[in-house]
């Protein structure tokens, strides 16, 4: 082992506590833009999580509120919540996982791009603000779109030197429970189908409903905002199967938004396990594997 990354694996088995009641080890998780559509949600079913023990609840607005609320649940999470640009170092400091659901939602007639000029700018701060302060923490981005906001974000991480493409998610889950529910619908199959039990056109007919699901939702919702508690699920199910990566379970396998050499662009939606081995944080994208450091 070489000297350097022994090292790290000392501070880390020195640095990181475990929960005397679970056995488990302590696990902060911060929602930034958890007084939002999707954040509200995704705080609580972080707060039902057993392997939270720390929820860290930010957002610019209406955060005590939520926090006080989520904090009544008689789960060991342990909630705090963070307002105002000047309470964020304290809201990252000593995260695990971070989720980014901060920015606005599609309104109808708004397209991608609309909504990249608006949430491109809060995500370059909020990057700053985890490259800062918990330049460790594996990140969860929701905000839309994501597949500029992953690539911002990196870019962030890269200009403060912490950038490491292993940790940083674009969170696509939606899709997958989305897919997962139509396919079952149609099949009429309670669980996971059999891959041959539809037609060539099922397949591409539900194919569409899938990619069109975002829009499907900000239709039905008439102007008042995109998917909220569907996607606080979706989160909650990636933010999940970080920690359980994280905590040494294998086979943790999810899609999602990542650094990638499977096509000619530099992020793709690839699936991936996530793993701990032998205090070594392991990222398998689609066949390609890099070995990187357990953060403590
Ligand atoms: N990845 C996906 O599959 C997916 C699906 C649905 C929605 N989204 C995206 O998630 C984002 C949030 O959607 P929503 O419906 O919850 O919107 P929302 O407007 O209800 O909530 C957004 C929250 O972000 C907060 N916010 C704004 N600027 C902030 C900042 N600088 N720091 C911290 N918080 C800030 C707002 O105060 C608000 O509480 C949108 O960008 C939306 O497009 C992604």
């Amino acid at each position: 082992m070489r000297p350097s990354l022994m090292r790290s694996t000392f501070q880390l088995l020195r640095r990181r506590s475990y929960s005397s009641a679970s056995g488990q080890p302590e696990r902060k998780v911060a929602i930034l833009g958890a007084a939002g559509g999707i954040g509200q949600p995704l705080s609580l079913l972080m707060k039902l999580n057993p392997l939270v023990s720390s929820l860290s609840l930010y957002d610019i607005a209406g955060t005590p509120g939520v926090a006080a609320d989520v904090s009544h649940i008689n789960s060991p999470a342990l909630v705090k919540g963070f307002m105002g640009e000047e309470q964020l170092g304290e809201a990252l400091e000593g995260s695990d996982v971070v989720i980014i659901p901060a920015g606005v939602p599609r309104k109808p007639g708004m397209t991608r791009d609309d909504l990249f000029n608006i949430n491109a700018g809060i995500v370059k701060n909020l990057s700053a603000a985890i490259a800062k302060y918990c330049p460790n923490a594996l990140v969860n981005m929701i905000s839309n779109p994501v597949n500029s906001t992953v690539p911002i974000a990196a870019e962030v991480f890269k200009k403060a030197g912490t950038y490491d493409e292993k940790k940083l998610f674009g969170v696509t889950t939606l899709d997958v429970v989305r897919a997962k529910t139509f396919f079952a619908g149609k099949a009429n199959i309670p669980a996971t189908p059999a891959t041959n039990s539809l037609s060539d056109e099922d397949i591409k007919a539900l194919t569409k409903r899938t990619q069109d699901g975002g829009t499907e939702v900000v239709e039905a919702k008439a102007g008042k905002g995109s998917a909220t508690l569907s996607m606080a699920y979706a989160g909650a199910v990636f933010a999940d199967a970080c920690l359980k990566g994280l905590n040494g379970v294998p086979d943790i396998v999810k899609c999602s938004f990542v650094q990638s050499t499977v096509t000619e662009l530099p992020f793709f939606a690839s699936k991936m396990v996530i793993l701990v081995h032998l205090f070594l944080f392991l990222l398998c994208v689609d066949g390609f594997s890099w070995f990187v450091q357990l953060h403590g």
